[in-house]
């Protein structure tokens, strides 16, 4: 395995596989199961597997976690290494971003007016921006994305779509620990009793999970219900709680067919996200 740090000797070592399958995980870092599971299906799935790992500064609001958000290269390293990883593309905010740097994708607003694009104005933006860059530097064949942030999911499938750039996006189901908690990177904010509480969130996606099951489709009565009982789990500071069609995050009075539901709290100071794709 390969680190590349700038984009030149990217472009130059990728060139050699014009023949080949590039397959791209873009991320953060802090690799836990989630990001290595991503990992181990481009492996399966491409000749070459390349992992993005920049903390993307664009996407973090002011008084957000970019400079505290945890880092471990050595770690990740090792953990790419091993999961079959052939090159990691890991530039400096400055490779990325030049002093004169003045471009981004602009998302409309029907996807990014809500749930985390409301609560996080300009992520997306900073997403979509970056996650473009990697695709021109990379030029993957496939990038593979986790469900676990579905709303981040459906902008890149539609931003991909609009702008026809020729890339296969992959989704893969969240991976959690044990008792549920989706892993994140920023777990490891959590102190003991934020960890135990953080489930709340969890619980509150099963029962909204139970009540759609159990024939509850009108949206604003399933929002009310697993709203109070988030509001009521202790510890945590409910941020949003939505149910919304899968495939363009519409909110129509009915639900039907593939539903998200998703929700946002802070634990502490440590916002977590986590989401159910329900079927009906
Ligand atoms: P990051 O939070 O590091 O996540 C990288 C990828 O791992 C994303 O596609 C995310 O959905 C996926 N992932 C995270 N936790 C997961 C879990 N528990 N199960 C399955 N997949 C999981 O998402 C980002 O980085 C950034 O926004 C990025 C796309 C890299 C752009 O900067």
């Amino acid at each position: 395995m390969r680190i590349l740090k700038t984009i030149t000797e990217t472009r130059e070592e990728l060139a050699k596989f014009k023949n080949k399958s590039i397959g791209l995980v873009p991320t953060m870092g802090f690799f836990h199961e989630g990001h290595l599971s991503l990992m181990k299906q481009a492996r399966q799935e491409c000749d070459i597997v390349v992992v993005s790992l920049f903390v993307n500064p664009t996407q973090f609001g002011q008084g957000e976690d970019f400079e505290q958000y945890p880092r471990d290269e050595l770690r990740d390293a090792e953990l790419a290494q091993s999961n079959g990883v052939d090159y990691i593309f890991q530039p400096s905010v400055k490779e990325m971003y030049q002093e004169s740097f003045n471009t981004a994708v602009v998302l409309g607003r029907t996807l990014t007016d809500k749930m985390c694009g409301s609560s996080r104005p300009g992520h997306f933006q900073g997403v979509a921006t970056v996650v473009t860059k990697l695709f021109n530097i990379i030029q993957p064949e496939k990038a593979y994305f986790g469900q676990k942030d579905a709303q981040q999911l459906v902008v890149i499938k539609s931003f991909v779509r609009d702008l026809n750039l020729p890339i296969e996006i992959i989704g893969m189901p969240i991976i959690r620990e044990e008792d549920g908690l989706a892993k994140s990177s920023r777990n490891i904010y959590l102190s003991h009793k934020e960890r135990e509480q953080a489930l709340g969130l969890y619980r509150a996606l099963c029962l909204g999970e139970d009540l759609i099951q159990g024939g509850l489709l009108n949206r604003s009565e399933l929002i009310g219900r697993v709203k109070d009982f988030l509001l009521n789990q202790p510890g945590l500071e409910v941020d949003y709680f939505e149910a919304v069609q899968a495939e363009d995050l519409s909110a129509p009075d009915i639900l039907k067919g593939k539903i998200i539901i998703a929700g946002a709290v802070r634990a502490g100071s440590t916002r977590l996200i986590d989401n159910i794709l329900v079927e009906v």
